[in-house]
Order: C-alpha cells, then sequence, then structure tokens
C-alpha cells in the first residue's frame, strides 16, 4: 500500500505553494531564509508534520526522508518531546539564568560521548563551530585552520571554504585551492584556511609538512554529507590523530550530523580521539541547538569562575530551556537498540535502492551510513568529494530526479541528503524504494 497522498501538483497554476512563494518574494530575498531550502521554480510549503509523514499546503502527504535535513530523529510530533514541550513552557520559556535541564543534557551528552569532558551549548551548528574555532586558537596560539575540500561546517567565514569547488577553480588534486565558498568573506580568509583531499595520507602529509606548525587546529566531519559520505580509508582517523599531535594542531570533529549513526557519535564507530566536538541538529530535539564538547584543558578557556575567560561566548538563546528540554526528551529516546534500529533500515535502503539504479541502467547510487544516504548521481566509488560529483549526468538530471520523486510522494533535500526517522519501519523503507523504482522509470533516457 502506498502510504502517501498526492492531491495536487505544487506547481499547478493557481497552486497555494505558487501564491506562498510570490509573497514570501514581497519580503525576503528569492522568498527563502535559508538556502538549503530552496530549489526552482519554488519549494514545497509546510503544512503539518506527523510521524514521518509532512503535509505540504496543497494537502498532498509525502513520506519525509529529510526531517528538517536530518535533525529531526524521530519524525514529527513525538509525544515524549512535545510533552516535554508543554511541561517546560508551563514552568517558563527562556530566562536569564541557567535551568536543570541543561545540566541534564549536558551530563547525557558526557556520558555518551567517550572524548568529551566538558560541554557548552549554543544555538546552531554554525555557532558550535565558530566557537570551536575560536577556542583552538586561543588554546594554540595560532590563527590558521585545516579542512577537508567539499565538507560543510556551516556558514562562519573560515569554514565557507571549498564546499563547492569546482572542476574549473578547485586546482590539484594534492593541493586543492582555497576558495570562497560565498561572497562577503574577509581578503585574509583564503589565505589562514589550508584546505586538504579527503582519504590521501601522503598529501596530508605533504602539506602539513609545509604548513603543520601554523595551523591551530583541523576541523573534520567524521561522515561528510557533502563530501558524499565518503568513508575513511582504513587507518585514515589514525594516521589523522597522530600527525596532528605532532605538530601541536587540535582536531575538531564536527558531528552536527554525524552524531546520527552511533550512541557514541560517529567518533565511536571509526575512531579519532578529537580535541574537540560540535554537535546541533538531532541534539536538540528539533529545536535550534548547538554545542561544543571537548577535553577540558581546553574547554576551561571559557570558564568565567577564575577570572575573565580567554574565550568569550554568550548568545541570548544559548541553552534555552525549551531546547534542552526537547533535546533531553529526543536523547533519552535513542539507546543503542533504537540506533541499532534505524541504522538496518538504512542499510536495507541503501541497498534496495542500489538495486534499483542497477536494474534500470541509471548511473546513480545512494551512499551514507546507518541513518543518512545521500543520492548521487555516479555509479563509481565515492573516497571524497570530488569523487562524489556528478561526472556521468549533468545537474539537470539530478533535479528530474528529485522532481519526479516529490510527486512519487518522498521527499529529500535538493542536494541528494536524506535520511530515516525512528517512526519508521520497513513498510516506509519499501514504500521509498517502490517511489525510486517509479520515479527513475520516468526518466528520460540518458
Ligand atoms: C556538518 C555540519 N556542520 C555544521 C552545520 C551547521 O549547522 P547549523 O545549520 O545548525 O548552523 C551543518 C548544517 O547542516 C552541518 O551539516
Amino acid at each position: 500500500m502506498n502510504r502517501t497522498q498526492v492531491k495536487k501538483g505544487f506547481l499547478e497554476p493557481d497552486s497555494s505553494t505558487g501564491r506562498l512563494y510570490a509573497e514570501a518574494s514581497k519580503y525576503i530575498p528569492g522568498g527563502t531564509s535559508r538556502i538549503h531550502y530552496y530549489f526552482k521554480p519554488y519549494p514545497i510549503y509546510a503544512q503539518s508534520g506527523e510521524g514521518c509523514y509532512l503535509t505540504d499546503v496543497e494537502g498532498t502527504r509525502r513520506l519525509d526522508f529529510l526531517n528538517n535535513m536530518t535533525a529531526l530523529i524521530h519524525g514529527h510530533g513525538n509525544p515524549g518531546i512535545k510533552k516535554a514541550l508543554f511541561d517546560q513552557i508551563e514552568r517558563g520559556t527562556a530566562f536569564s539564568e541557567p535551568s536543570e535541564p541543561e545540566i541534564r543534557l549536558a551530563r547525557l551528552m558526557i556520558e555518551r560521548v567517550k572524548s568529551l569532558e566538558k560541554i557548552r551549548f549554543s544555538n546552531s551548528g554554525t555557532e558550535a563551530v565558530m566557537m570551536a574555532i575560536k577556542l583552538a586558537r586561543a588554546f594554540t596560539g595560532r590563527s590558521r585552520i585545516a579542512k577537508f575540500e567539499g565538507f560543510y561546517h556551516g556558514y562562519y567565514d573560515y569554514v565557507q571554504v571549498s564546499f563547492s569547488s569546482t572542476p574549473a577553480n578547485w586546482g590539484p588534486p594534492e593541493a586543492p585551492a582555497s576558495t570562497p565558498s560565498s561572497g562577503g568573506l574577509a581578503d585574509s580568509v583564503l589565505g589562514d584556511v589550508l584546505v586538504m583531499p579527503f582519504n590521501d595520507q601522503k598529501a596530508v602529509e605533504k602539506l602539513l609538512e609545509q604548513h603543520g606548525k601554523v595551523i591551530a587546529a583541523l576541523i573534520l566531519d567524521p561522515l561528510s554529507n557533502r563530501g558524499g559520505f565518503p568513508l575513511p580509508a582504513e587507518g585514515f582517523f589514525k594516521f589523522l590523530r597522530e600527525i596532528t599531535r605532532a605538530y601541536g594542531i587540535l582536531t575538531i570533529y564536527d558531528e552536527v550530523i554525524s552524531f546520527r549513526v552511533d550512541h557514541g557519535g560517529a567518533q565511536a564507530k571509526y575512531g579519532g580521539d578529537p580535541d574537540l566536538t560540535t554537535f546541533g541538529k538531532i541534539m536538540g530535539g528539533g529545536l535550534p541547538v548547538g554545542a561544543v564538547g571537548g577535553k577540558a584543558e581546553v574547554m576551561d578557556l571559557l570558564d568565567p569562575s577564575q577570572g575573565p575567560p580567554k574565550v568569550i561566548s554568550g548568545g541570548t538563546a544559548s541553552a534555552n530551556p525549551l531546547t534542552m528540554a526537547a533535546g533531553l526528551a529526543a536523547m533519552e529516546q535513542m539507546t543503542p537498540s533504537v540506533y541499532a534500529r534505524i541504522n538496518r533500515l538504512g542499510d536495507l535502503l541503501r541497498k534496495k535502492s542500489n538495486e534499483v539504479f542497477a536494474a534500470a541502467g541509471e548511473p546513480a547510487q545512494l551512499t551514507g551510513e546507518g541513518s543518512l544516504f545521500r543520492l548521487l548521481m555516479t555509479a563509481d566509488p565515492v573516497v571524497d568529494y570530488r569523487s562524489s560529483i556528478r561526472k556521468a549526468s549533468p545537474q539537470d538530471r539530478f533535479n528530474r530526479l528529485h522532481h519526479n520523486l516529490l510527486e512519487e510522494g518522498i521527499i529529500i533535500s535538493k542536494e541528494g541528503l536524506g535520511c530515516l526517522s525512528t517512526p519508521m519501519g520497513e513498510a516506509e523503507v519499501e514504500d521509498f524504494v517502490k517511489a525510486l523504482e517509479r520515479g527513475v522509470a520516468r526518466m528520460p533516457k540518458g
């Protein structure tokens, strides 16, 4: 049975979606406050969400395989999260004072993620990354950072570098160019960021030989969505940890997305023992959130109890009690067996979807781990950003498939990111695979 229900096409001339987008465009640049949810000619508009379904303003009900860009691990309207939120609303929505849910969420995270000794909350993954980089600079007395090509870490200046490089500007593979991924970066930013190729031990060795002594931190996403979800080569993270220690560089794991794959984070799965880790998304139970955690000797640079702290971080809404309560309710439900269940469903979804592509002769694949997946229009193995770039098919072909999936009742991101949520089971995986089969069958012959 197909449990999705497409009532009216959102592209029909008199659609509510078209009207809303025209109205939004009068007040908001391009009608959108988030680059990630815009696609041509306009995005669908959410009306409501229930479990693993999202209903748009046309009354069309689709399976939500995006879940606010992977943040809603329990889908929509999880009863435990709702109760925690209602209870907290009764007690108060925001205070100038700290409150107990903050301590409880901090303890939970430190108990789960082995490399954490202390944690500090913020309002977004971007803020967390910014705080982590400042901590690393203050700790090491150095200002430059290193990152991997194609990896996304939010929109702080120093990480808006080389996450969208193209063959026209990306330079040699063993020494990728530092390219701006946004306008508005200060002139000095590109020179302050060393860009390295993922999974290339020799190139990293050579680049750090030249620059390692002036680098404060290497930031990496252990499972990078934007990089195409390449898995680390055998021994690569161990090598990174050893070489960063040798040069006095702090290692920052950006687990804003990858915390989805294991109770102890991707670091429990792939190793690495980072000095600092950033979090966001699922940790907030659906509310805006971020956090930096790590070794006490670095985190204590934020400590105001011993005189003015070396690193200042504030935020009117940081550790907001509503977020802390929702996050706690979401994370307490994420027991190891719950992770194992949705991770198995993710494996099944990838396997069956890749069979669909192979049977149809479509040069595409689903990469990813656990409950995370990414649809890439290349059948080649993905080891880094460059190998994840669509070679065989133009962007238009992906856009067509994305649109076909929407028409078949499935939501994934306009860049191919998708994820499962805990209300899903094998029936929803089956619905996805069947919709993909129909969507692929409707593709023009390549
Ligand atoms: C790996 C990673 N880091 C950082 C961020 C930024 O988080 P936020 O969007 O909460 O600012 C994102 C957002 O998608 C991300 O995927």
